[in-house]
């Protein structure tokens, strides 16, 4: 039986690549922070008996090593995933510093880890599509220069460039994950999907009359969460460590998906969407798109959710819970 250590195992991603990995009989070890309440485990809590008893949750923290070091020497895991960070865009505007402590010096902090505790481990680093930022080329592939536009995609520019770092220096299997937005009905609720997806059907149940947004016409490349946790193990699976996007190729805006989900409730966003400054980012990145051929061929990786699918299983997804 192999072991994998998650960091952010309480987020959508690391529910489901926890899912993923005791679904192929991994013991899964994951890292969670001390909170006041435990409630931020509910993706976790929630998943299916013989899922969660595969799961062993252990106190840590990105911005404290020795945490880190511990859980390295006392579980000694085949993998290691870091989907730990600070994650949203517009907070980081707010809180650049603690988004470099935990986003950029985390990752760094779990390499040195991983280096001085002599653990033979194969790391996944989550890059995201956010490093194209400004992007020079459309779509973007592995070759896309970097032009970073937020303190968070700043951030994960120095986590990935540490990651092939350490691979350079020191030998280490090194896997960055260039992931394009991926989005599920367990997305963090102030990303624009879920915002979207859970006011829809408030707005639907007439417990709300409009839905307060940003920018309309950002465009971003979307996917379904649990096709891009299984890039992930197939990064770390392929005979040699290597930087790939995952992407579906396709990017539509914010409005259209305003204009599914609405549709989908028999309802016409026009009536209820709002643009409002405060959702407005000092700056955005307008368009993302992927290029995700050189996954498709040398992982064999492809998404199997459409767009369309993707907002209706959202919105179903809210809608089930009232
Ligand atoms: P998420 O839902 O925001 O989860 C972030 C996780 O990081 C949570 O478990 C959070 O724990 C944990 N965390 C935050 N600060 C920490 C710290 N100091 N020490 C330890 N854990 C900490 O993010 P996600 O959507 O699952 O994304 C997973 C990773 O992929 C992130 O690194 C994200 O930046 C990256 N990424 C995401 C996408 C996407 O579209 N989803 C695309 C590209 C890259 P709490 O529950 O305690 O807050
Ligand atoms: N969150 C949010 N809230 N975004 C809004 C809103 C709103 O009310 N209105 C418009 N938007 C626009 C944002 O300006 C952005 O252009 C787009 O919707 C997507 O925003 P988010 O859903 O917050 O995601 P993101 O693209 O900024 O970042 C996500 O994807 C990245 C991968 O490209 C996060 O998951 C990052 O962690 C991830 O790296």
């Amino acid at each position: 039986m192999k072991t994998a250590l998650i960091t952010g195992i309480t987020g959508q991603d690391g529910s489901y690549l926890s899912e993923f990995l005791a679904k192929k009989d991994y013991k899964v070890i994951g890292m969670v922070r001390r909170n006041s309440s435990v409630e931020n485990r509910g993706r976790i809590d929630n998943l299916p008996a013989d899922v969660r008893g595969k799961i062993v949750l252990e106190y840590g923290d990105l911005q404290d090593m020795q945490s880190m070091v511990r859980l390295l020497k006392q579980y000694a895991p085949d993998e290691v995933y870091n989907l730990a960070s600070q994650s949203h865009v517009k907070i980081s505007f707010e809180q650049p510093v603690l988004t470099a402590q935990v986003t950029a010096i985390g990752a760094l902090n779990l390499l040195e880890a991983i280096r001085i505790s002599d653990v033979n481990c194969k790391f996944y680093q989550a890059s995201s599509s956010e490093m194209f930022g400004k992007a020079e080329e459309s779509p973007q592939n592995e070759q896309t220069k970097f032009h970073p536009r937020s303190p968070y995609a700043i951030s994960k520019v120095f986590a990935h460039m540490a990651a092939i770092n350490y691979r350079e220096s020191y030998g280490m299997f090194n896997a960055c994950g260039i992931l394009f937005n991926h989005e599920s009905p367990r997305r963090g609720e102030n990303f624009v999907t879920r915002k979207i997806s859970i006011q829809a059907n408030r707005i639907k149940r007439g417990e709300a009359k409009e839905l307060l947004l940003g920018n309309l016409d950002a465009k971003r490349d979307w996917g379904f969460a649990g096709d891009y946790v299984e890039a992930m193990w197939m990064m770390l699976n392929h005979e040699k460590a290597d930087e790939f996007v995952i992407a579906t190729g396709q990017s539509h805006s914010v409005g259209e998906f305003c204009e599914i989900a609405f549709s989908h409730l028999g309802l016409n966003y026009k009536d209820y969407v709002k643009s409002d400054p405060k959702y407005m980012r000092p700056a955005d990145v307008n368009t993302l798109v992927g290029d995700a051929s050189k996954a498709k061929k040398e992982l064999g990786w492809e998404p199997k959710v459409s767009f369309e699918q993707l907002v209706k299983l959202m919105v179903d997804a809210d809608r089930a819970k009232n």
